[in-house]
């Protein structure tokens, strides 16, 4: 600790001497650990639907209060949690402030086909009790690295995180400029529309601009789609502000592409993670002649069973009753991670692998698809 280097740092003497007489090490208070650890970032969370808002004609927003806690886990603005049902998890954005721990809002819309969206929508009623992963995800503002000058695109239900910001500004009074434009198709789906409208109304620091792509007679707003020239006539000069992007699938590249000839950098574009890709089969890296409707076979231990190759593992192994542990389902957090033991599978290009997970054979199972009959470690 006396290292000459470590005397270079401004305050090196008092983090030494702090160092000297600190409580000591958390291993000796196991209890007190575990308690503190479940107070702030618990693994799962009960909550019991309070509310339920009926948002537009697809989207509403449930109310979740502690089922055994008052103050839920403290959490930053654009975080999600991930909430198991019927066998499976979807993550979702937390669309209240996290100034305000009595509640988290979680926004659902109803995604055409999409079987946890339209469960959650048909059945969850007032006071059912919900079980979800404690907050987590990386989709936030972090000041010291995104500055205090924001912009953030939005389409549809990636809204929600946006909202979480804007209310967090709102409710504390942050000396932070917001600038929010929101993609939708038409006006009746647009999600929080007074609220927003008000609010940049009474906020010097927030602006929300909305783009209706399908707009009737009466709108005299922005239309069209969130194209370069629609994002520069009303942000202007984007002059390396941050630029967070939400929204489906297929906002993704076109906002890369549309930021991009704006010249933004694109270490200044966050996209918040988005699911397993809709198409593995169009990724460039998806072997050549592998049918994705095919079937293979999937072995984890004494149990076996068939799929078609273009089912994200984590799927094909909850729709078999295996349910790794699993939040994100997008390849970023890793909690999903397994080992291949044998056999190919393609991994898509959203996981965010270690290079010690490409050299010891393991994957992102919510992102990966066997490409060959495999045999999986979990
Ligand atoms: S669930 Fe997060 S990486 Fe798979």
């Amino acid at each position: 600790m006396n290292h000459p280097l470590v005397q270079r740092f401004d305050g090196a003497d008092a983090i030494l001497a702090t160092i000297e007489t600190r409580t000591p090490d958390t291993r000796d208070h196991p209890a007190e650990t575990r308690a503190t650890i479940e107070t702030y970032h618990p693994k799962r969370l009960k909550l019991v639907v309070a509310d339920v808002v009926e948002e537009t004609a697809t989207t509403k927003t449930f109310r979740l209060e502690g089922h055994d806690r008052a103050e839920l886990p403290p959490f930053l603005a654009g975080q999600y949690v991930n909430l198991f049902f019927g066998g499976t998890s979807r993550p979702y954005a937390i669309s209240s402030s996290p100034a305000r721990l009595d509640h988290y809002d979680l926004t659902v819309r109803r995604v055409p086909g999409g079987r946890i969206s339209n469960s959650l929508l048909d059945a969850v009623r007032f006071g059912d009790v919900l079980t979800t992963t404690g907050p987590r995800g990386t989709f936030h503002h972090n000041p010291l690295f995104h500055g205090n000058d924001l912009v953030f695109l939005a389409g549809g239900s990636g809204v929600a995180p946006a909202m979480s910001m804007i209310r967090e500004i709102t409710d504390l009074g942050l000396n932070r400029t917001f600038h929010l434009v929101y993609g939708s198709r038409d006006a009746a789906d647009v999600i929080f529309r007074d609220e927003l409208d008000e609010l940049a109304a009474i906020h010097p620091g927030v602006d929300v601009d909305h783009v209706i792509a399908e707009p009737d007679a009466d709108w005299t707003g922005a239309t069209g789609f969130l194209t370069a020239d629609t994002i520069s006539a009303l942000l202007g000069e984007l002059d390396g502000r941050m630029a967070y992007v939400c929204g489906p699938q297929a906002l993704y590249p076109f906002a890369l592409d549309q930021l991009t000839a704006l010249g933004q950098p694109r270490k200044r574009i966050r996209f918040e993670a988005n699911g397993a890709p809709h198409d593995p089969a169009a990724q460039p890296h998806w072997p050549a002649g592998a049918d994705p409707a095919d079937e293979v076979t999937v072995t984890v231990g004494a149990t076996f069973f068939r799929t078609p190759r273009n089912r994200p593992l984590l799927d094909a192994l909850e729709d078999n009753g295996i349910r790794p542990e699993a939040a994100c389902r997008s390849g970023e957090c890793s909690l999903c991670r397994v080992r291949i033991v044998k056999g190919q599978v393609h991994t898509a290009e959203e996981a965010t692998l270690r290079l010690s997970d490409d050299r010891f054979g393991y994957t992102h199972s919510c992102v990966a698809y066997p490409i060959t009959d495999v045999e999986l470690n979990l």
